[in-house]
């Protein structure tokens, strides 16, 4: 089996990383059917030491029984928290899967004991705040985009917010009450909510501002000016087109933070949500530690998807481009990044969560 530690100092010095990456046990507390499909979990301190101050936006990273290591993005904010909060997007009732999400909602029960590392990352709202803020969410990106916004709340509630959230129905808008109530802690931000497909019990102008697919071109009568900063947060796919669209609206890179939830924190994925890959055509990758060559095509996915399709043992921990856990020495060829990643590997290696092949590859695996 592959060995999952946690990483070490070594590892942090080798990747950059600024987290507190020693991990601690927290206790499960509570948990809150949001949805059929989304679960809140409570995690208190298992111990005397008080929780650690976060800021909105910031991931903890668990280790799951019999599962591996998932990073959740905390989806609750207090400056001094006695619990930290997390949302997560599982199969509904009645359908099995051994995935991380299920465990949550299946598995975990109050008094549950985890070892977690954290709250750290990147994505969460500068030490200034300069310009007004444009949050464009989808699914379960709502959740720290809806933490970020009660930071938000805490720090400067007369601050110019636009809140864009999309979802499939009423049935999945997981954090509704929570959104409802910052509609009155901030004065100063505008809503706008996009069903995808509506039920017949959703209501227009109530439930939902608008029918379909968040498009960014219909936005601009909701925006101030484009010298925003704009916090994107769902799927990869989605992430991905939003950023795409914010470019051609001439908002350049500097203006755009973005975090992409991949499939093992989304765990089920709408079929219209499914991560959109380059259009990159088929490749030889050959593993050769392992003695192993395929084709790999775009269906296959990431890297370590294709290499894990193909039985081979990749480590792996986030699978987000977070931890660097799955570099490995690209020895031919070329690959390109499906995310941005915070994590920096070793010149001549690739994070295989976060690459797939545009030429014929070799790979030290
Ligand atoms: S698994 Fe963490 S960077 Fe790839």
């Amino acid at each position: 089996m592959i060995d999952r530690k946690f990483p070490d100092k070594k590892l942090l010095s080798i990747h950059q990383w600024s987290w507190d990456m020693q991990p601690r046990t927290y206790r499960v507390v509570r948990k809150v059917e949001e949805t059929p499909n989304t679960t809140s979990v409570y995690l208190s301190s298992d111990g005397d030491a008080p929780l650690q101050p976060f800021r909105a936006g910031q991931h903890l990273l668990f280790r799951i029984p019999g599962i591996g290591e998932r990073a959740y993005a905390l989806s609750a904010f207090s400056p001094k928290p006695k619990t930290y909060r997390i949302t997560v997007k599982h199969p509904g009732r009645g359908e099995e899967t051994g995935r991380a999400a299920d465990y949550w909602r299946r598995q975990a029960v109050n008094g549950d004991v985890l070892e977690a590392c954290g709250p750290a990352g990147h994505f969460h709202l500068p030490e200034q705040l300069e310009r007004p803020l444009v949050f464009i969410t989808a699914g379960v990106g709502e959740a720290p985009l809806a933490a970020i916004a009660e930071e938000l709340a805490v720090r400067a509630p007369r601050h110019q917010l636009r809140f864009f959230h999309s979802t499939v129905n009423g049935s999945t808008f997981a954090l509704k009450g929570k959104l409802g109530s910052l509609r009155g802690d901030l004065p100063n931000a505008t809503w706008r909510i996009w069903f995808d497909r509506p039920q017949p019990i959703d209501r227009k102008d109530k439930d939902f501002d608008q029918h379909g697919e968040i498009v960014l071109a219909d936005l601009r009568a909701f925006l101030p000016d484009c010298d925003c900063d704009f916090y994107v947060c769902g799927s990869n796919g989605f992430v991905a087109r939003v950023v795409a669209e914010l470019n051609t609206m001439g908002i350049g890179s500097l203006r755009i933070h973005s975090e992409q939830l991949g499939r093992e924190s989304d765990d089920i994925v709408d079929p219209d949500e499914r991560d959109v890959l380059p259009p990159v055509e088929p490749r030889t990758v050959h593993f050769t530690r392992s003695g192993t060559s395929a084709t790999w095509k775009p269906e296959h996915g990431t890297l370590l998807e294709f290499a894990e399709g193909l039985g081979l043992e990749a480590s792996y921990s986030c699978r987000t481009g977070m931890c660097g856990k799955c570099a490995q020495k690209v020895l031919s060829g070329e690959t390109a990044k499906v995310r941005e990643t915070p994590a920096k590997p070793r010149p001549g290696h690739q994070l295989l969560c976060s690459n797939i092949p545009i030429s014929d590859l070799e790979i030290d695996l």
